[in-house]
């Protein structure tokens, strides 16, 4: 009986065909709250504070939430068994292109390869002014307003704020992917923040089947376009799926 699973698990061997595109839910077993729904960050505070225009109108006040809900307990986190399912997949040779609306480089920590960052990374801050870059430290993170070591203006996280644009780079690897892909895996987005939700969509279009992973319906499942929707937690499903397309490629049925 071809189950749910065996069908995404035929469906993502094909070698270089996969692209996968995962949000903050797949963060959520390594302990990093997602931003909608149960006990998501925007039901606790205002994202008014990574909007771009506050941020250099009330700096003071945004970074310090940003230290807060951040910074803080950055680098407590690990990559989860979905993590490191992922990463097993590029490794067959089976996926064409990661793609994370997520910040928190858990992906690449999991051992996943030029991982494109859809909204950038707190892994990196960026000065205002000049092209100072550096990864976070204590030091440079010091001080209500973090100062740019070398011409003193403020510096910045260097993700995506509400108000910018998409890196150039990222969104062109994502969309020249997603017209490519021969499946898309979906994992852990609510599929409501533009441009990054029309990833599907595209794949969809250009032929692609469209797998999901979340434990709740999505937009993707509401609006129809989830071809095989493996309701559950991705800790626990990846894993399965994994080992699902691993025997696939021994035994093929
Ligand atoms: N496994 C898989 N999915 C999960 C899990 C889990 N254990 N727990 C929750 N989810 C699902 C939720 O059901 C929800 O659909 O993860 C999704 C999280 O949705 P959001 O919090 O909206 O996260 P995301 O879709 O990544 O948000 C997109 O919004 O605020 C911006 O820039 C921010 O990148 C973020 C973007």
């Amino acid at each position: 009986m071809n189950t749910s699973i065996q069908k995404a698990a035929e469906a993502i061997r094909t070698p270089g065909g996969l692209l996968v595109f995962t949000g903050a839910g797949i963060s959520v077993e390594s302990g990093i709250p997602s931003f909608r729904g149960q006990g998501g960050l925007w039901e606790q505070y205002d994202p008014a504070f990574i909007e771009i225009e506050n941020f250099y109108a009330r700096s003071e006040y945004c970074w310090a939430q940003i230290k807060k809900i951040f910074y803080d307990h950055w680098g407590a986190a690990s990559p989860n068994p979905a993590h490191y399912a992922i990463a097993a997949m590029q490794k067959h040779g089976w996926v064409d292109t990661i793609v994370t609306q997520n910040i928190d480089a858990l992906h690449q920590r999991a051992g996943a390869r030029d991982v494109v960052e859809f909204h950038g990374t707190l892994d990196r801050l960026v000065c205002t002014k000049c092209r100072f870059r550096a990864t976070p430290t204590p030091e440079l993170l010091s001080g209500a307003v973090p100062r740019c070591p070398d011409c003193g203006a403020m510096l910045k996280p260097d993700f995506v704020f509400f108000g910018e644009g998409i890196p150039e780079e990222a969104s062109d690897r994502a969309f020249r992917s997603a017209m490519t892909a021969s499946a898309i895996l979906v994992v852990g987005t609510s599929g409501e923040v533009m441009p990054a939700c029309q990833l599907p969509y595209v794949v969809k279009r250009h032929g692609g089947l469209v797998i999901e992973v979340n434990p709740d319906e999505s937009a993707f499942t509401r609006g129809g376009i989830t071809d095989i929707f493996l309701q559950g937690k991705a800790g626990e499903v990846l894993p399965k799926l994994l080992a699902a397309a691993e025997n696939e490629a021994k035994d093929p049925a």
